[in-house]
This record gives C-alpha cells, structure tokens and sequence, in this order.
C-alpha cells in the first residue's frame, strides 16, 4: 500500500528554507513511530534538509528520488521517479511505502494518483513559508480523525492527525 504522511499548518504550509518550521515533539513521535519498519520515499531536497546525525531514518528503508544520475549515496536507494520507486518496492507484502514529502513528491504523488491514504497532521497555526501542501479534495478524500495533542510544554500548537481514505478504491 502506497501511504503519504505529511504535517501541514492551517494555510497549508509545510516548510521555509529547506527545513521544517515548528518543532512538535508529539507530531515527530506518531512519524516515526508510524513508519518504523516500512519504506520512506522522499525528495532530495528533502534527505538533504534531514540532519546528518538523524540521516538514513533508522529502521526503515531510505528512497531518495533525484534527476541527477550522479547522485549516491551509501544511506539511500535512489531512483528518478517516484513511479519507478513504487514499481520496485510495490512487490514487497511486508512494508509499506510512505510518501514522505516534500512539497514537490507530495505534489506529484496526489497529482498523478499514486497514493492510496495519508496521514495528515493539522497543526492549528498559520505559518510563513516557501513549500505548501497540495489542497485536500474532499470529494475524493474521506477523513476521519487519528489523534489530537493539545498545547503544551514541549508541544508549542495543538494539532490533530486525521487519516485520509480515498472514497473510490482504485
Ligand atoms: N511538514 C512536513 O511534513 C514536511 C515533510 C517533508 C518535507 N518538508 C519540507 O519540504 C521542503 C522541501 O520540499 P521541496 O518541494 O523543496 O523539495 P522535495 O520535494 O523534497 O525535493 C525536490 C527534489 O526532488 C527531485 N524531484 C522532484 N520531482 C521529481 C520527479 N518528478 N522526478 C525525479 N526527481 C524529482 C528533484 O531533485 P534533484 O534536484 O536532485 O533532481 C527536486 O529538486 C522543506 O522545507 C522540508 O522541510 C515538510
């Protein structure tokens, strides 16, 4: 199954200078937790923006996607499209495969159907930012809430993760 996990401001903003905005403790929990086991695939602006020290995401399979054929790296698969990625790892019945951002894999994932659910964190704060998250169809989409996490301590904005299904299977 082909998920996409993704966390996105009220004004659907999703990061600033190749790098996420907020710091949630909590929302960074449920995405690891979530995709520990499984294949995450994401832009190379995206492994580039990660911190070497967090750099492959442990305990899951790292897909970068590039157009550079000179890209390499010893932490990552790399591939040059997003379609031939899920082509690739689509055979293996023990992971899934999560979308995991950003705004341009996202983008092209929704566009071109390739994404069979998402969780998708809604912060309750409207930020500035260079990267947004598509729009939501609702037609499409049919919503249902996952969790919520109110503001606190450690946790600077309330948020609730709903989990998105699509109301026609493919
Ligand atoms: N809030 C969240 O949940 C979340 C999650 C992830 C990321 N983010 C944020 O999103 C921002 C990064 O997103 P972004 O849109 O700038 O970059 P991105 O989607 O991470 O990566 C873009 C790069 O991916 C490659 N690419 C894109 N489309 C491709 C295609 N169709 N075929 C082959 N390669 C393709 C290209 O790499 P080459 O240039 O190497 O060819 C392109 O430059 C950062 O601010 C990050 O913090 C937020």
């Amino acid at each position: 199954m082909v998920k996409l996990i993704v966390a996105k401001a009220s004004n659907d903003v999703i990061g600033k200078d190749n790098d996420l905005i907020w710091h949630l403790p909590a929302d960074m929990r449920f995405f690891t937790q979530t995709t520990k086991g499984h294949i995450v695939v994401m832009g190379r602006r995206n492994w580039d923006s990660i911190p070497l020290k967090y750099r492959p995401l442990s305990d899951r399979i790292n897909v970068v996607i590039t157009r550079n054929d000179a890209f390499h790296d010893p932490g990552c698969s790399v591939f040059h499209s997003i379609e031939e990625a899920i082509a690739f790892y689509k055979t293996d019945d023990t992971r899934d495969i999560f979308i995991i951002g950003g705004g341009q894999i996202y983008t092209h994932a929704i566009k071109h159907n390739l994404v069979d659910e998402m969780f998708v964190t809604h912060i309750d704060q409207a930020f500035e930012g260079d990267t947004w998250f598509p729009a939501i169809d609702e037609t499409v989409w049919q919503k249902e809430p996952v969790m919520s996490h109110p503001k606190d301590e450690k946790n600077a904005y309330s948020f609730t993760v709903f989990k998105y299904a699509l109301k026609t299977k493919k």
